[in-house]
């Protein structure tokens, strides 16, 4: 019997409770830093060191998380269900919790690319810094999609979500396209869930989301719990 499919759209608040900052809560990543200074292309080409520095702090902070109970718990959906998740995380916390179907829209800490050849991708550990290049002898870029920047990935993305059964919105506030709007995909047919304890969808415009307004690691666990019941 063929599985039905999920597709899960997890945001900041899916890695909260592994200890990575969000970027809009309260002390979030943005109330640090200047988002344009570090996560935009004309921060890259204004102050380049100042955004390898930005990537590599987020980077070496990886090797001290890891994934929580609710990466796990979408690891359990895929013994009923074809599980895709769309992330816009960089973290690879999901990879490291076994989800067998991943797609970053934003990128992904743990890459690097040519600041030119942007097709020659490379994975990276440790800090990337002024001198690193790539094999044409270009300098090194973050592998993560900067504001100004396209979103190669959506296209996939919108499709999935077009051909799911279920949606599962997790720990996002919305308010970063396109990616936010990949939830008008969703089949009529497809639930969709929404879990976030400050969930900030407009229920006027989407009165058949069903909120879970609760923080990822219970408010995934249940969910999980009951579409394997
Ligand atoms: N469990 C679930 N959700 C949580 C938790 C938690 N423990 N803690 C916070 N949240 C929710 C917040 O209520 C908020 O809705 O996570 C969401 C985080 O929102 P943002 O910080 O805006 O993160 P996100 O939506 O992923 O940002 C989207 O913006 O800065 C860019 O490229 C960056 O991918 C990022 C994009």
């Amino acid at each position: 019997m063929k599985k039905e499919k999920i597709v899960v759209l997890s945001g900041a608040g899916m890695s909260a409770e592994s200890g990575i900052s969000t970027f809009r809560d309260a002390n979030g990543l943005w109330e640090q830093h200047d988002i344009m200074e570090v996560a935009s292309i004309e921060g890259w080409r204004k102050n380049p060191g100042l955004v390898l520095n930005f990537y590599n702090q987020r980077r070496q902070q990886l090797k001290t998380v890891q994934p929580n109970v609710a990466h796990h718990a979408l690891v359990e959906l895929e013994q009923k269900y074809k599980v895709h998740i769309v992330t816009q995380n960089v973290d690879d916390l999901h990879e490291r919790a076994g989800s067998s179907s991943i797609i970053h829209l934003h990128g992904e800490l743990r890459k690097v690319r040519s600041s030119v050849h942007e097709n020659l991708v490379y994975h990276w550990e440790d800090d990337l810094n002024f001198g690193d290049l790539c094999e044409k002898g270009t300098q090194l870029r973050p592998h993560i999609v900067w504001f100004g920047e396209m979103v190669p990935k959506i296209t996939e993305g919108a499709r999935l979500v077009g051909e799911c059964d279920h949606l599962i919105i997790i720990g996002t506030s919305m308010q970063v396209y396109p990616a936010a709007g990949l939830v008008d995909y969703a089949p009529g047919h497809a639930p969709i869930y929404y879990v976030d304890p400050k969930p900030s969808l407009d229920t006027r415009h989407y009165p058949e989301v069903k909120i879970i307004a609760e923080k990822a690691s219970t408010g995934v666990r249940k969910l999980v719990d009951q579409l394997l019941a």
